[in-house]
């Protein structure tokens, strides 16, 4: 480890015990283990540690549901959740669970210093009660009609109808969601953590000031506390009743601390497991004074939880306040909410069982995080389509060009000479960018950093077409320049396999196998491979995803998820086919060239936007009615929502085009796609649609 090594504990959201790790956690465990895997290849004693969050009203109801106990639930639970993340390439340095010793420790510790402090204070509370079942009743376990519409069947908290939002006791004809008894209004003392006490109130004002939150992360915090001098923070009810399943309160008999209450205390009850077996000092993470890093990566939905809640309660308890908290969006599938019944809720067991490969989706996820609390789409032909032309065709093929010949032509060795001066002239950049690159990853903005390590591999095969080894194999006086491109390429995809090595673990793992060398760290980008370097016999590295696993992945979800739709296999999107078919098809070396019967293909007309609209629930899309002249009007949904106003679009002339196939999606058919120029690399933000200059008309073809 190097003199300025940091210390640094990280964690991600601890998923409750009572159900399957689906795509949508994963996002999150994959950011998270990227980002650690990172800081561990910089040379920092980063830890990762994780554990299932176990109590509460549901985990208690599942276990009896199934006839067990929750202990039983929860060690079940737990090897199924260590076996899929463990599938991902998640690698925790402890994966742990709150139902332990260390957690009920700290939690008791928390709230008697919390106590100690005057910030816990006692109050009689009236509840729904369940009187057959004989407890208190959780606002979801009561069902009703929505006080505001009148829908039915409507939890007790909001009404998913019209989306208000009330108190259990506003439902009409309220029914106990366990029982199906009529419920009863009784009252019980609850505990409260006092977060309106104005020492909380002054700390949060102080703690969410700081500059290294997100953005989004700290507008939210503003508006939670309101302005200077108001006092908008409620305090929490930290308390439920028994029946529970949790920790049962110090001398407080038959009152236990609620879920929310231990759940984050089971980030410390993790490490102080890990401490224990790796030797660590827990101290050193936790003083007030710790100079060790401390993050939580999480959902954008528990912000409040984390940035209000979590370090209100560990500074009045003396312990250290998180270093930041970093907070992603959700996942939608093909623009939409998982659902079961189109298949799309795909469970992280059921992705494997499948025979997808893990770092397909790692790479995926990560081409979409860029650090911000944006929801992320997992567009399914989109994902076939990158990760077969990004990994397969752009990185892959480096080895797979170069490799050969050095096996066949020079006993599987580099070039007896010193590449150094020829490495930086001809692929100048590759060596380079390593410290650009880090500073992306450093920053989550993974988006970026891959963005960048594309176009390096694209430097490198346009090195290749312009090089040609396979002709130059064709003679034996062009051997000793063979050897040198040869040479060259293989140091190129050392270093590409460095920079995504924190996204690919494993399949750099096997690149390093087939290139003969030790684990790479961060720091081996600064030298290049030595002389007479012997590499092992290339094996295929990576294979293509096929629409067809992508088609049986949909259709195992279906099933087995227990929905009603027909357990038959889905009819494949044509344009996933379309896809698909041109990437095995395509066998040819790659060039940056297309012809022009290629271009002509295109069909690119002059529209008038007739029309332009936001479209409910899409963050991203307008609506265009486009006038095409002689070709009628068409509907396209385009990307533009954040660069321009729709009602500015109207009666303007653009490029569309008009022989795209129409595509399906969640708001209508699009039939035709605008153009618009973007900068790839985000040097410079925004989108501008193209216009054509004056005299253009509707209709006219773009050549
Ligand atoms: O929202 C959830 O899934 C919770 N189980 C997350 C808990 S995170 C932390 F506080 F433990
Ligand atoms: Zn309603």
């Amino acid at each position: 480890m190097n003199m300025s090594a940091r210390q640094i504990l990280v964690t991600s959201a601890l998923p409750y015990a009572n159900g399957a790790i689906h795509l949508g956690h994963l996002v999150e465990y994959i950011q998270t283990d990227i980002w650690v895997r990172f800081q561990k290849m910089r040379g920092h004693a980063c830890w990762y540690v994780c554990a299932d969050d176990t109590h509460g009203t549901p985990i208690m109801l599942r276990a009896e549901k199934e006839g067990i106990s929750p202990e039983q639930l929860i060690a079940r639970v737990h090897g199924e959740h260590s076996r899929d993340f463990a599938g991902f390439h998640v690698q925790f340095d402890n994966y742990h669970s709150t139902h332990t010793a260390e957690t009920r420790f700290y939690a008791e510790d928390i709230y008697k210093k919390l106590k100690a402090a005057g910030l816990i204070e006692v109050r009689a509370i009236e509840q729904f009660y369940d009187p057959v079942k004989q407890m208190f009743l959780p606002d979801r376990y009561i069902k009703g009609e929505c006080p505001k519409c009148g829908a039915k069947d409507q939890y007790g908290d909001s009404c998913e109808a019209c989306g208000a939002a009330y108190a259990p006791t506003e439902l009409k004809n309220p029914l106990s969601a366990v029982s199906g008894a009529k419920p009863e209004l009784k009252s019980s003392d609850h505990y409260f953590f006092k977060l309106s006490d104005p020492s909380c109130q002054s700390f949060l004002r102080e703690w969410t000031r700081q500059g290294s939150l997100q953005a989004e992360a700290s507008n939210k915090l503003q508006e939670w506390l309101g302005a200077e001098g108001e006092n908008k923070l409620t305090d929490w009810d930290i308390s439920r009743d028994s029946p529970y399943f949790g920790f049962e309160i110090p001398d407080a008999p038959g009152k236990y601390f609620y879920v929310w209450l231990d759940a984050p205390i089971g980030y410390m009850g993790s490490f102080k497991n890990l401490c224990a077996k790796q030797g660590l000092n827990f101290d050193d993470y936790w003083k007030p004074d710790s100079t060790a890093e401390l993050y939580h990566f999480i959902g954008k939905d528990i912000l409040y939880f984390h940035a209000l809640f979590w370090p209100a309660e560990l500074q009045h308890a003396g312990y250290r306040t998180p270093t930041n908290v970093f907070a992603h969006g959700f996942l939608t599938v093909d623009g939409a909410k998982m659902s079961k019944s189109r298949g799309t809720f795909i469970t992280a067991e059921s992705y494997l069982e499948q025979g997808l490969n893990p770092e397909w989706l790692r790479y995926y996820f990560a081409a979409k995080l860029n650090g911000t609390m944006e929801d992320l789409d997992l567009n399914l032909d989109d994902f076939l389509s990158r990760v077969n032309s990004d990994l397969v065709g752009k990185y892959i093929n480096i080895a797979s060009r170069a490799a050969g010949f050095i096996a066949k032509r020079f006993g599987g060795k580099l070039l007896h000479a010193h590449i150094a001066d020829a490495f930086a002239t001809d692929l100048p950049g590759v060596m380079e960018a390593a410290e650009e690159i880090a500073g992306y990853y450093e920053a989550r903005d993974f988006a970026r950093a891959l963005r960048r390590v594309m176009a390096l591999a694209d430097q490198v095969n346009q090195y290749v077409d312009k090089h040609q080894p396979w002709q130059l194999a064709k003679s034996e006086e062009n051997a000793e320049r063979l050897h040198h491109v040869c040479t060259l390429l293989i140091n190129a995809f050392r270093l590409l396999t460095l920079y995504l090595k924190p996204v690919l673990p494993k399949l750099a793992q096997r690149a390093e196998e087939f290139l003969n060398i030790a684990p790479l760290h961060w720091a081996d980008a600064a030298h290049l491979l030595p002389p007479e370097h012997l590499i092992n016999p290339y094996e295929h590295l990576m294979t293509r995803i096929e629409a067809k696993q992508i088609d049986a992945l949909l259709a195992a979800n279906r099933e087995t998820l227990g929905t009603n739709a027909a357990p038959v296999p889905e009819a494949p999107s044509p344009q996933r086919h379309a896809q698909h078919q041109q990437q095995t098809e395509d066998k040819m070396p790659q060039t940056d060239h297309i012809s022009i019967d290629d271009f002509a293909k295109i069909d690119l007309r002059i529209a008038r936007i007739a029309n332009a609209e936001h479209v409910e629930g899409a963050e991203k899309l307008l609506k265009l009615a486009l006038d095409l002249g002689p070709l009628g009007m068409r509907q396209v949904f385009a990307g533009i929502k954040s660069a321009y106003d729709p009602a500015k679009l109207i009666g303007r002339l653009t490029v569309v085009v008009a022989n795209l196939a129409p595509r399906k999606m969640k708001f209508g058919m699009s039939e035709g796609m605008v153009l618009a120029a973007s900068d790839p690399e985000g040097q410079i933000s925004g989108l501008y649609l193209l216009s054509p200059d004056s005299g253009a008309t509707p209709g006219m073809q773009v050549k």
